[in-house]
């Protein structure tokens, strides 16, 4: 079976009757948002919290109800891919540019599972380019500053147009090569005025990153497994 399916199949075997869940964005999230579905169809009691319009408008064509995040104080798990996990369980994520959204559910969940195939293990981050939200107002300059971080960088384009997030806002993809230490980035490049927030999500809002592999097998990695 597809290792995305079976992460997904094992992340949402965690979900239980009265919970609010949250929904991630991309392609291994949506194996999960349809198997949610079935378990809905089939009984399972739930409500649902989307991290992108994508996700909710599937999350509905599945009979998952969808509450506004305005409704709900905490999400019970929050189940999301990712671009790149490292041995910390530091992360990448913004490759579907929903990183903003992503990172409000992960920071308000319980749990955090992130469901990935193994191509995502990665010794270092880098090699995926970092996305990072920056406001349309002055987004060169924005740019500028995050280019003098030591990344090469552009604004994400779709159909030769910026690609607007459904925040309003444009993606920067920054090509950092490696980054050694995530954390310190992170905040060098949150402290650029006209940046909204960066695809670093840290490791301590992850629960435990599954694994799928393509013989079959999945892991459930902890920090301290
Ligand atoms: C979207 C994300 C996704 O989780 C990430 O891009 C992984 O997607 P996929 O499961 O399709 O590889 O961060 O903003």
């Amino acid at each position: 079976m597809d290792p995305k399916r079976l992460v997904a199949e094992k992340a949402v075997s965690y979900i239980e009757n009265g919970m609010i869940v949250g929904l991630g964005t991309g392609s291994t999230a949506n194996e999960a948002i349809r198997e949610i579905g079935k378990r809905v169809a089939g009984g399972l009691r739930i409500k649902a919290v989307a991290s992108s319009l994508k996700s909710e408008d599937l999350a509905k064509t599945s009979g998952i109800p969808i509450v506004p995040l305005s409704g709900i104080t905490q999400i019970d798990i929050y189940i999301d891919g990712a671009d790149e996990v490292n041995h910390d369980h530091y992360l990448i994520k913004g490759g579907g540019a929903s990183l903003l959204r992503e990172k409000i559910l992960a920071y308000n969940s319980k749990k955090f599972l992130v469901i990935v195939d193994e191509s995502k293990l990665v010794d270092q981050l880098g090699r995926f380019p970092l996305p990072v939200e920056v406001t349309p107002f002055a987004a060169n300059l924005t740019l500028k500053h995050l280019i003098a971080l030591g990344c090469s960088a552009g604004i994400r384009q779709k159909d030769q147009q910026h690609y607007v997030t459904d925040n309003g806002n444009l993606i920067a993809d920054c090509s950092f090569g490696k980054i050694t230490e995530p954390s310190i980035l992170h905040n060098k490049i949150k402290s650029i005025p006209g940046v909204v927030e960066t695809g670093i999500f840290d490791n301590s809002m992850v629960t435990s990153i599954i694994v799928g592999y393509s013989n079959g097998t999945i892991k459930e990695l902890t920090k301290n497994s």
